[in-house]
């Protein structure tokens, strides 16, 4: 690339006069050469020995650049200038597989958009586009447009408190926008198993890749951990996240798993009356499973849930709650609904924590 070379000391003179002919290339840096700086020149810059360099000379040099800082410069200069407008401002990643949305208009680029973010992300390993969540199971329907070396599986591995998750975004649920959740559950058994004198028998029928769980098996709170989902897929990565979570407790955890539908637990009569915690992660249904969940409660216990409801509607789900476990005999000794965040324009995501005993 050829370059005016000048003094050090005029070099902002240059700069501001090739900028305003368009003679300096963007994005290309300066180079230092002695004394003198070498200012990268476009092609339409005039030639060597032309009276507008007063006298500098123009010398062929390699260009100094600094690559692209963004995932976009990287595309083929091809693509259409209203695509480059509807390019996506945001992205997520999971592990090493990235999720991105695309407007319609983008999916004649999407596999130059994924083989741009590949080539600037280099922790990147799969590209997915995102068609959102779907279906009981709750999972996103992905579409892989580009893999590092061909790949093209979407099971990786999340970090969350330092604890390891094996998940698989385009099988089974998981959200990482849940761990502040995941921290208040975990101080709320803590605080039951400090109550009861002991760790907690902790019941997860909806747990999908099992975050929940993370915190109060490796912090010593739970004894006996039964888990499961309705998802057959979630089985294989919650039994490898569980004996990783065992491996790391402070003390010994034993681990059931119980797949299935989480209302056909209370037909398993070891199950019954034994949880002294149990989570309704469902947020779509749980008002409608918790009738089928109480008698797993054993004589003192918490449940903890999280429910999708109308913004302003946490007396209902309150009195709900309550008719639930009095109807079933139970005690209410503490009920807290809480809308913890914003679901749509008029659904909040409502969180549910209430302990209860069978005594009166
Ligand atoms: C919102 S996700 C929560 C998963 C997990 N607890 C977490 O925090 O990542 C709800 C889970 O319930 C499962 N599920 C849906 N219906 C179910 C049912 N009737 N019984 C058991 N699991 C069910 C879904 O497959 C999904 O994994």
């Amino acid at each position: 690339m050829r370059h005016l070379s000048v003094p050090k000391s005029i070099t902002e003179v240059w700069l501001s006069s090739l900028r305003s002919h368009g003679w300096l290339v963007d994005g290309a840096g300066i180079t230092a050469e002695g004394e003198m700086r070498l200012l990268p020149l476009t092609e339409s810059a005039p030639p060597e020995g032309d009276d507008v360099w007063q006298g500098h000379a123009v010398l062929e040099r390699e260009a100094l650049t600094r690559g692209p800082s963004h995932w976009a410069e990287r595309l083929p200069s091809d693509v259409p200038a209203d695509l480059m407008d509807a390019l996506p401002s945001s992205y997520e990643i999971m592990g090493d597989v990235l999720l991105v949305k695309l407007e319609t208009p983008l999916k004649s680029v999407a596999v130059d958009i994924a083989t741009a973010m590949l080539a600037h992300l280099p922790n990147v390993r799969v590209v997915c586009e995102d068609h959102g969540v779907h279906g009981t199971f709750r999972v996103r329907h992905l579409e892989v447009l580009a893999g590092r070396d061909g790949a093209t599986s979407t099971q990786t591995s999340v970090r969350e408190f330092g604890l390891t998750y094996r998940v698989d975004p385009a099988k089974v649920y998981y959200s990482a926008r849940l761990g502040n959740e995941r921290r208040r559950s975990a101080a709320v058994l803590a605080e039951h198993a400090s109550a009861l004198g002991r760790p907690l028998v902790v019941f997860d029928p909806y747990a999908g890749v099992g975050p929940n769980l993370g915190l109060p098996v490796t912090e010593g709170h739970a004894a006996w951990v039964v888990a499961g989902d309705l998802n057959p897929d979630a089985m294989p990565l919650l039994q490898q996240n569980l004996e990783h979570l065992v491996d790391r407790a402070r003390s010994s955890v034993e681990v059931t798993l119980h797949g299935g539908d989480g209302r056909a637990w209370r037909e398993h009569a070891p199950f019954l009356g034994a949880a002294d915690a149990v989570f309704v992660n469902l947020p779509h249904d749980a008002a409608s499973h918790l009738a089928d969940l109480v008698p797993l409660l054993a004589d003192d216990a918490v449940m903890l849930g999280w429910s999708i409801a109308d913004r302003d509607t946490e007396a209902d789900l309150n009195a709900q709650v309550r008719d639930v476990l009095e109807a079933a005999g139970r005690r209410v000794v503490s009920l807290h609904v809480e809308a913890v965040k914003g679901y749509s324009t008029t659904l909040v995501m409502h969180r549910l924590v209430v302990r209860s005993t069978t005594g009166s």
